[in-house]
């Protein structure tokens, strides 16, 4: 029996076949955005507790109300926004499931969902579940610039949404104030929504992030989604959420509920405790980052790459067009096999695959000595040519 149709331009993600291939060489995987360090004990501990004493039942589908309420509280501490955490949060599986469920609450199908290009890749799949046309918009080299005339002329009348994804994965770039402006005049012109994907909010070296449901006029047609896996370096927790005015809060909870019932409801305890640690945490957080930045910075423009240094996200998205005549894919698996270090090829992220054959992304959410390792291996590179 065949698949659905919709699955048929799924593929199995690249990056997780760099994965299994830095396993088989032993490389140094710089493929994947995990965390090779320990999250905070603290959280740790509050979630053993939390099994230990028996929160192994069902959370409230649409989130605990310690985590809610936590979520609330760090939005008013961070950004002045006001959210009741009654009727305007959905706590997910992470922000996959909360774009996933935004997008299947929201959009219909032929709606139009406006992406910025290059893109983490499962926005494309998120549209085709809900039947919409993604339609892009280039983020542009050097320098990964918002091509504004393209935005303008992206949006339409069918334009239903715009995802804004910042601090950016794969570029690194972080959208200015004037950027947010334009994006946030548009989408009140054509009635659209914008959703943003939030996810490194606090792993930033330059520029402010700024929260587009605080730019005025943006409250009532904005989701803001976000979630722990990058901030507290639990990826495996899954545990995300959506933050919506309350009527379509109302849509995203009951797809979220038919999709999963609820997330962990031990982790979600151990998750409110995480969302009430002081600043001094979140400023570590991005400095600690810094550093990671610094080394793998280096070791790449000593290797011959070409990128630009990322304001926040931990990724780099470097051109290798100097070293190698071969395409990303080909590019990705030889720097693998011969050198030892894993990456993602730059394709993953364009939907015209063409446009990333020069590229691959290195993550650094590693440990520093990870790190060194790596950029010693990358030393060697040149010599392997
Ligand atoms: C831009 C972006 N959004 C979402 C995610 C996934 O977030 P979560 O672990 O909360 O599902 C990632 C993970 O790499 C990401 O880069």
């Amino acid at each position: 029996m065949l698949a659905a149709k919709r699955t048929s331009t799924f593929t199995e993600s690249v990056i997780r076949e760099m994965t299994r291939i830095a396993n088989q060489h032993e490389a140094i995987n710089l493929a994947q955005g995990f965390p090779d360090f320990p999250m905070p004990e603290p959280m740790k501990e509050a979630a053993c507790a939390a099994i230990n004493g028996d929160i192994n039942q069902y959370a409230i589908t649409w989130g605990s109300t310690a985590l809610r309420l936590a979520i609330a509280e760090k939005y008013r501490r961070w950004y002045g926004m006001d959210v009741d955490a009654d009727r305007e949060v959905t706590v997910t599986c992470g922000a996959t499931e909360a774009m996933a469920s935004v997008f299947l609450a929201l959009v219909d199908p032929g709606d139009e969902v406006i992406v910025l290009e290059p893109f983490y890749e499962n926005y494309g799949p998120d549209a085709i579940l809900a039947g919409a046309s993604p339609v892009f918009v280039p983020l542009e080299r050097p320098n990964w610039t918002l091509d504004t005339a393209r935005l303008r002329k992206a949006f339409t009348k069918r334009t239903k949404a715009i995802i804004v994804n910042t601090p950016h994965n794969p570029t690194g770039r972080v959208l200015t104030t004037e950027e947010m402006g334009l994006i946030a005049e548009l989408c009140e012109r054509y009635g659209a929504w914008v959703v943003t994907d939030e996810i490194y909010e606090h792993i930033r070296y330059a520029g402010d992030h700024i929260v587009m449901a605080t730019t005025p006029g943006m409250r009532e047609r904005t989701i803001t989604i976000s979630g722990l896996s990058k901030t507290f370096s639990c990826t495996g927790w899954r545990l995300g959420y959506a933050i919506a005015p309350a009527e379509q809060t109302a849509a995203i909870r009951k797809v979220h509920d038919f999709l999963t019932v609820g997330a962990p409801a031990p982790l979600q305890v151990a998750g409110a405790v995480g969302m009430h640690f002081d600043a001094d945490y979140f400023n570590h957080l991005a400095m600690d980052y810094r550093g990671r930045r610094t080394v793998l910075v280096d070791a790449l423009k000593a290797a011959g790459f070409e990128f630009s240094v990322p304001d926040g996200a931990y990724y780099i998205l470097a051109d290798f067009s100097k070293l190698s005549n071969r395409d990303d894919v080909e590019f990705a698996k030889w720097m693998t096999k011969e050198v030892g270090v894993a990456t993602v090829p730059g394709s993953s992220f364009y939907h015209e695959r063409a446009l990333g054959r020069k590229l691959v992304r290195f993550a650094f959410c590693k440990k520093l000595e990870t790190l060194r390792r790596a950029a010693a291996r990358l030393e060697t590179l040149t010599e392997h040519l």
